[in-house]
């Protein structure tokens, strides 16, 4: 079944970005209250500065019972979890340091392994778990794109988006964005969604953005594409860019 999708369009980043987190809180509310439970998979970027204070603060943080969510990460640059370009130090620093999420729920993508192809390993056993102890599908997939239309570290034409059909995370070597090694969800596990939200703000996405509504070419060239939630909703949330 195709999902229903919707787009918005808001006036200014701030907007943009206010009415993302509105929709992730009511969203995750929504799952807790239905099922007890929500699992949510995050992205990094300016996601980690621009949304997360907002649901890290009143009046969003209260509306989510942050003791039933889980998180997962969409996908993690594969760099120690001190480093500045780490996604989970970025999301703890202006979202889980100030939400009472429980430290077992949040599931870090482990990068202190010498070889990453065992943190993919791992992170798919993991990712399999979770989407089996939700129904199997997460509540929330939280996007952005970039100028190139990837999103998580699925990029246009890698190797990384045709793999194994049953994989759930996989390693990406030489990605276009730095750091080059990361570990990132397959289109398969971020399909596995009741919401996909795709945050795009920057006129220099606006091709991008066109291309991936558009529908039209290569799915390969536009990762957003392989991003298809059977019976869930794809929300585009973006930036006005033409003005
Ligand atoms: C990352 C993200 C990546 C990001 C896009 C958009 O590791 O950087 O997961 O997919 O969401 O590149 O980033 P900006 O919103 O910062 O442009």
């Amino acid at each position: 079944m195709t999902p229903q999708r919707t787009i918005a369009i808001y006036g200014s980043a701030d907007e943009l970005y206010r009415a993302a987190a509105a929709l992730v809180a009511t969203q995750l509310a929504a799952a807790i209250n239905e099922r007890g439970r929500a699992l949510v998979a995050l992205s990094g970027g300016s996601l980690t500065t621009r949304l997360y204070p907002l649901l890290a603060n009143p009046p969003l943080r209260e509306q989510i019972d942050w003791s039933a969510v889980s998180v997962l990460f969409a996908d993690e640059r594969y760099v120690p979890f001190d480093d500045a370009e780490n996604t989970y130090r970025a999301t703890r620093q202006t979202l889980l340091d100030h939400v009472p999420v429980q430290a077992e729920h949040v599931f870090p993508v482990p990068t202190y392994y010498r070889d990453p192809e065992q943190a993919a390993a791992i992170y798919h056993q993991q990712t399999a778990a979770l989407l089996a102890a939700h129904g199997g599908k997460f509540d929330v997939v939280l996007l952005g794109m970039g100028p190139d239309g990837h999103t998580a570290s699925l990029f246009p034409r890698h190797p990384a988006l045709t793999g194994p059909a049953d994989r759930l995370a996989v390693v990406v070597r030489d990605a276009p964005k730095p750091p080059p090694l990361r570990i990132s969800l397959t289109p398969a596990a971020l399909s596995a969604a009741r919401t996909v939200l795709f945050v795009v703000s920057g006129a220099d996405k606006a091709a991008a953005v066109a291309a991936a509504l558009a529908e039209t070419g290569d799915p390969l060239d536009q990762p957003t594409r392989l991003i298809q939630p059977e019976q869930g909703n794809i929300h585009w949330l973006c930036q006005r860019m033409n003005e």
